[in-house]
């Protein structure tokens, strides 16, 4: 696996595949590599001919008082699983390659990034959207693969590419879960034991809200109410940012559930922040 360490080292890798007419896989983390990330690298895998990762822990998309410091970093352990999937190359830029002295210029997120994350965390998704561009650009590969796990996150992206002409295809794939539920995630490892069975309460809220739309409940009141319950239920989760149903492609907020929607959930355990969602229809 060639290690890329400069934008330009990554920007040539890149064209002399497409030179060539290969179809690039693209698939950008912030490193602290699961099953749910390498689930992406095996999808491009497929699909495409070449497959990029870049691991970069990105400050913009970080608030003050967020985890950036905290961060999980094990570079060699993720490189390691990177080639055992037979990844052609990753992108590991230094902090100063992607925003060197002086840098101003941000991606204005659209609309769709406005409710939800966009209002627990601002700016959030304007480093999302910056960096996720910029990617882009040094990696103009032709396809790029997004988890669902992230889904507000996923639908700001696809919004982004399309509103800016990007000509990369974005690849929504299924968010991979633990045997009991738990969607998987780099910031699973800050939960104690204890702490780790409190956030099963979002996969089984979220379960249930499936669970009550299956059986053709239509109030979101209904549904939402339900929701925090399951959040509570047995000791419960130690703080609800939202537990919500939505439409699922403009997030906007439902009156009745008659039109494709999904639940999101974002949640504290202790400090740590975990979120999760399901398409109920
Ligand atoms: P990160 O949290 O490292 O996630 C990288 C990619 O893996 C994202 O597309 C995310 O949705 C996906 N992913 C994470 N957990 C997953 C799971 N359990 N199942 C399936 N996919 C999962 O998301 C980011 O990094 C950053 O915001 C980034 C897009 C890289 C921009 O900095």
């Amino acid at each position: 696996m060639q290690r890329l360490l400069t934008p330009e080292q990554a920007r040539s890798f890149v064209l002399s595949h497409r030179f060539e007419g290969r179809t690039v896989g693209l698939v950008p983390t912030m490193g602290a590599l699961h099953k749910g990330h390498l689930s992406l690298v095996r999808q491009s895998q497929q699909q495409c001919d070449v497959t990029v990762a870049t691991i970069f822990v990105n400050p913009t998309q970080f608030g003050p008082s967020e985890d950036l410091d905290k961060y999980p970093r094990l570079l060699e352990h993720d490189c390691e699983l990177l080639e055992r999937e037979g990844t052609a190359a990753v992108f590991l830029p230094s902090n100063e390659a992607m925003y060197a002295n002086g840098y101003s210029t941000f991606v204005d997120p659209p609309k769709v990034a406005q409710r939800l994350e966009g209002e627990c965390r601002p700016g959030h998704f304007r480093g999302v959207a910056t960096v996720v561009l910029k990617l882009s650009q040094i990696l103009p590969a032709t396809h790029a693969f997004f988890g669902r796990k992230d889904y507000q996150q996923l639908k700001v992206i696809q919004a982004m590419l399309r509103d800016l002409s990007v000509g990369i295809i974005a690849v929504p794939c299924e968010t991979v879960r633990e045997q009991d539920g738990l969607a998987m995630s780099s910031r699973n490892r800050y939960l104690s034991d204890e702490q780790r069975s409190q956030s099963l309460r979002l996969s089984k809220a979220l379960s249930k809200a499936k669970q009550l739309a299956d059986s053709g409940e239509q109030s979101i009141d209904v549904i939402e109410e339900a929701m925090q319950e399951e959040l509570r239920r047995d000791g419960g989760v130690d703080r609800i940012d939202y537990a919500t149903v939505v439409n699922a492609e403009t997030l906007d907020p439902l009156s009745k559930l008659d039109q494709p929607a999904v639940a999101l959930i974002a949640a504290f355990v202790g400090k740590t922040r975990l979120i999760d969602n399901q398409t109920i229809l």
